[in-house]
């Protein structure tokens, strides 16, 4: 099994856990059982030692200790089994429920243990035949130790069924080990299917088959919410794969056009020998099939130009009021041989700030000019310039023929060339150009329409500061 995968580590948390949780719960058991039974035992030996050790310690002031049959059976009520030891201050065994010699070394080891205490302690001592929970206390007379008294009740049974308790908690936990692994294995692989599901799914999907989508597990969850996540990514994925087969086809389109007039042209003029005028015009007309070529392949390229760094977040900042002084100028000149009268209205002593390379915005801009002075034949191109609340906005008003209605909806679209362009040159990807441009500016464009009396061209950019 791959360690790495989700399915694995799922199980292993779980496993983990559920363990762990198992085993303090019999540990915790376990401990508050034991505990329980010896504190009733403590409690019963507690205070018959303290009664004893009274007696006891009279009669070392006395400087008589009863004899063992009196002082164990009878004076004290000491139960078969029950275990009492009186030691003087050395440790030497006085008085005591088994044979001296048999328990000796238990005795003196219990004997070191509490010689130095002033209080009484409790243990569990384990004696021959027995273990029993004893209690030792020490005798003192003005804190010198004058004995002790050990009194020891057999705790066999107890721990018979503490030690039948353990194996029985510890085969329990044992048995539940392996169904535990197994059940997380089970619920890991549950929840982790409809991921197999989807993932095999994807993988089918390549360039070729876009249009496919995975299907909805319906389930409401998170699963789902990827599944449609993907799709979603999927359909903008088709979408941008298939405008851009449709661009290189109409790539492909534009420049056949030229190149095959031109063939026809060579043919022609190579079929049989013809005048000097006729090669010149022959040569004239390639000169403007080759331009044509020419223009394409730029504006192409600059389209190409334009859609790089697209999705990278400008940190270049452009000055638009100088920008907008420099276009003006170059208007001007553009539009003298057409006679035609340039106006700019630009907020006085501003300077706009607008998020974007300056050479691509001056680009954008330039198209959208040059259409302006294209389209029109007389009158007046007016360019202004406006600021305020957070976008700087760009008109380019023509008194030009304008858009028509059909042709308004496509003007932004590669290659799309309107109506009125059948007289003028041009490739149809300036506008196309201008629009990735500015969108990549964070900003928008559209047209003002105004059918045979002219269009305005609006740009809004959002300002830096
Ligand atoms: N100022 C304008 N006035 C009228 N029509 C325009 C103007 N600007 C653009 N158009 C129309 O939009 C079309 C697309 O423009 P554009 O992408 O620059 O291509 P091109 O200028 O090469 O034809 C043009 O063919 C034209 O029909
Ligand atoms: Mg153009």
């Amino acid at each position: 099994m791959n360690t790495k995968s989700i399915r694995f580590r799922l199980t292993l948390w779980y496993s983990t856990a559920l363990i762990i949780s198992i085993a303090v719960i019999f540990a915790s058991f376990y401990y508050i059982t034991q505990q329980e039974l010896y504190r009733h035992t403590d409690i019963i030996l507690i205070s018959h030692a303290k009664q004893v050790a009274q007696e006891i310690k009279q009669q070392f002031e006395d400087g008589y200790i009863s004899s063992r049959d009196s002082l164990l059976y009878n004076e004290f009520g000491v139960i078969p089994g029950m275990m009492l030891v009186i030691t003087d201050k050395e440790g030497k065994i006085l008085n005591s429920t088994y044979p001296n010699t048999t328990v000796e070394h238990e005795i003196n080891g219990l004997f070191q243990q509490i010689k130095t205490e002033t209080q009484e302690k409790v243990l569990n001592q384990s004696f021959p035949g027995s273990t029993q929970r004893t209690i030792l206390i020490p005798l003192r007379k003005e804190n010198e130790l004058i004995g002790v008294v050990m009194m020891g009740h057999p705790i066999d049974v107890i721990q018979k069924s503490l030690n039948s308790l353990l194996t029985n908690l510890i085969s329990l936990f044992a048995l539940l080990v392996v169904p535990t692994i197994f059940g997380g294995l089970i619920l890991a692989k549950r929840a982790m299917q409809p991921v197999n599901t989807i993932s095999e799914q994807m993988q089918r999907i390549t360039s070729e088959n876009l249009k496919e989508r995975v299907s909805s597990p319906q389930t409401h969850d998170e699963i789902e919410t990827l599944v449609l996540t993907f799709n979603n990514l999927l359909t903008r994925l088709e979408a941008a794969f298939t405008r851009e087969r449709q661009f290189i086809g109409d790539v492909a389109h534009e420049l056949k056009t030229p190149l095959a007039t031109q063939q026809s042209t060579i043919e022609v003029l190579l079929s049989k020998k013809r005048t000097n005028e006729d090669y010149q015009k022959a040569i004239a007309d390639l000169l403007i099939d080759n331009k044509r070529l020419t223009d394409t392949v730029k504006d192409v390229l600059d389209l190409a130009w334009a859609e790089t760094d697209k999705t990278q977040i400008s940190t270049e900042s452009t000055n638009l009021t100088e920008l907008m002084e420099e276009l003006y100028e170059i208007t001007a000149q553009l539009a003298k041989s057409k006679g035609l009268e340039v106006v700019k209205r630009f907020e006085k002593n501003v300077n706009v700030y607008i998020p974007g390379k300056r050479d691509k915005i001056f680009r954008a801009l330039l198209n959208i000019v040059d259409n302006a002075i294209k389209y029109t034949r007389l009158g007046t191109i007016s360019l202004s310039l406006t600021s305020g609340n957070g976008t700087a906005t760009i008109r380019v008003k023509d008194t030009g023929e304008g858009v028509s209605a059909d042709d308004a909806p496509h003007l932004f679209d590669r290659f799309y060339r309107g109506k009125n362009s059948h007289r003028v040159g041009g490739t149809g990807l300036g506008l196309a150009i201008a629009y990735s441009i500015v969108t990549s500016c964070k900003g928008s464009i559209t047209v003002k329409n105004n059918e045979g009396k002219g269009s305005t061209f609006i740009a809004i950019f959002p300002k830096t500061h």
